[in-house]
């Protein structure tokens, strides 16, 4: 890597760093809470599910197959990259190579493209490595392809997947930066929300990790330090 890169991440690094260690503002549980600029903030729900649900019935097309991709990161990153982009998913966006490497080497982690004979139009990631648990990680759609029923096919290959393993609690959760229709999708699914919270993180965007044009829906407030 050049050292002109390597500088550029120790730069957001430092930043990233110096952010996230500013002393907490106090949080107004009866109202409203300014946040200052340059964060963002997102509800988070949590879900579970504890028994195998009746699965809705989807017959997928001949052409679309599910490939497992947790050894090829390039790969992956480019499809998080697509899906996640427009609903401002950074958790993988910002994290290093290596560290994005030691969750996907995992053999308790499983990674898939959804491919259409064509592309790669949906992840799934699944999670076993909390003992008597399965995690629903990643579970989305590339943009033009939400809404065909690929949802509905990756959730029943991430529920069979899941319960067959000797799993108590299969469980996920997402927030509201997310499309408007996980929620939703994830309750019809046979998911119980059980937990709310609140995130504040700082704004990826002006952190350089996403594109200042990505998410549209949350503005981007402040400016590039
Ligand atoms: C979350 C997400 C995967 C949900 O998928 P979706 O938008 O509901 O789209 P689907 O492709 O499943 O289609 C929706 C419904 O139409 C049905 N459908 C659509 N086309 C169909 C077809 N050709 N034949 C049969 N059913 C069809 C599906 O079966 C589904 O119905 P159901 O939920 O009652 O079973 C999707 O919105 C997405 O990727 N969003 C962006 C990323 C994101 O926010 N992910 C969640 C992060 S936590």
């Amino acid at each position: 890597m050049p050292l002109s890169n390597r500088i550029l991440i120790l730069h957001r690094f430092q930043k990233a760093w110096h952010m996230a260690t500013e002393p907490a503002a106090a949080l107004n549980l009866n109202g409203y809470t300014d946040l200052p600029p340059g964060k963002i903030a997102a509800i988070v729900t949590y879900l579970e599910m504890r028994r195998r649900p009746v699965p809705s019935p989807f017959q997928k097309p001949d052409s679309w197959s599910l490939q497992r991709i947790d050894q090829d990161h390039r790969r992956y990153r480019a499809l998080f990259k697509t899906i996640g982009e427009p609903w401002l998913w950074f958790s993988r966006a910002v994290m290093a190579d290596d560290k994005l490497a030691a969750i996907l080497d995992d053999p308790k982690v499983e990674a898939y493209a959804l491919h259409d004979g064509t592309a790669d139009i949906g992840l799934l990631e699944l999670d076993f490595r909390s003992e008597g648990e399965a995690e629903l990680v990643f579970l989305g759609l590339v943009p033009g392809f939400i809404g065909q029923g690929a949802g509905r096919f990756l959730m029943n290959e991430a529920v069979s997947r899941a319960f067959a393993r000797p799993v108590e609690r299969f469980f996920v959760h997402t927030c509201t930066l997310d499309s408007p229709s996980a929620l939703p999708f994830y309750m019809r699914s046979g998911f119980t929300p059980y937990r709310r919270a609140i995130e504040v993180a700082d704004d990826p965007r002006l952190l350089g990790f996403l594109p200042l044009e990505a998410a549209p829906h949350v503005p981007v407030l402040g400016s590039q330090k």
